[in-house]
């Protein structure tokens, strides 16, 4: 597929037009960033790893009756997708203590959580720096309404569903994981959309508690590519299985 003119470009990825008004590029960049854009970098091959880790996932997803926007993997750092119109909404959610959740309830990191999974809502606003909405935020400026609020949630619980099992299957533990979702411009129909990749998934080595995720970068931990490509290994071994 043709790629056209480029309609936006993030911290990690570039979307692209095409002939066909329905289908976007989505293009993974190798550029790294955190703490809203304050931290920035390169990570070696991460490009390829999220487009193929996340087309692996979208795959199986699709397999288990998510609706994605998902289409085709075009090259190992590109893939054809649905146009969608994105909720300004990041869902992140939470099968264990870790990161922001751990300082917003004073709780160690690693800690299960008693009556999990949490499901947090943050407004996407990088001038704002991605603040957490709560459902009367929400509501009350029109940032989505109400079914579709409920629609996401209960998609967020069918992705958990299947991904932690997954991941499991692979030894990794699938402590957080942040979402997004979008309305198909042709139909309207709500799509997971986005990636779900190291980058936006907080993944531990379940046998040594290992951090194989973005992590490593945002705490400068190191081997950063390297647990990027044990990821991706496991993740392609085992969705080829189930593929197949
Ligand atoms: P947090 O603990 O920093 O709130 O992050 C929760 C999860 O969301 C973690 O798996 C990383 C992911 N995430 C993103 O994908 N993008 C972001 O901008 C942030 C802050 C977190």
């Amino acid at each position: 597929m043709r790629r056209g003119a480029q309609l936006y470009e993030g911290k990690a990825k570039v979307v692209f037009a095409t002939p066909d008004p329905g289908l976007y590029v989505q293009l993974f960049k190798d550029d790294a960033t955190a703490f809203n854009g304050l931290k920035k970098g390169t990570i070696a091959g991460k490009g390829s790893v999220n487009c193929r880790m996340s087309a692996a996932l979208f795959g199986l997803l699709e397999g288990a009756g998510v609706r994605t926007h998902f289409v085709e993997l075009l090259s190992d750092r590109e893939m054809l997708i649905r146009a969608v119109r994105i909720v300004p909404l990041e869902v992140v959610i939470r099968n264990r203590v870790a990161g922001s959740l751990a300082k917003r309830v004073g709780r160690p990191e690693g800690e299960a959580i008693p009556r999990g999974p949490v499901i947090e809502l943050y407004y996407k606003d990088d001038a704002l720096g991605d603040p957490l909405l709560n459902r009367s935020h929400i509501e009350a400026f029109g940032i989505a309404d109400t079914p579709t609020v409920d629609e996401i949630e209960g998609k967020a619980r069918a992705v958990n569903g299947v991904l932690v099992p997954f991941f499991r299957s692979v030894g990794l533990d699938l402590v957080d994981y942040k979402l997004e979702f979008g309305r198909a411009l042709e139909g309207g129909e709500l799509l997971l959309a986005d990636e779900i990749s190291p980058d936006t998934c907080r993944l531990w080595d379940a046998a040594s508690g290992e951090r194989m995720d973005k992590d490593r970068f945002r705490r400068d931990l190191g081997g950063v590519e390297e647990a990027y490509q044990e990821v991706i290994g496991r993740v392609l071994g085992a969705a080829g299985s189930v593929a197949s």
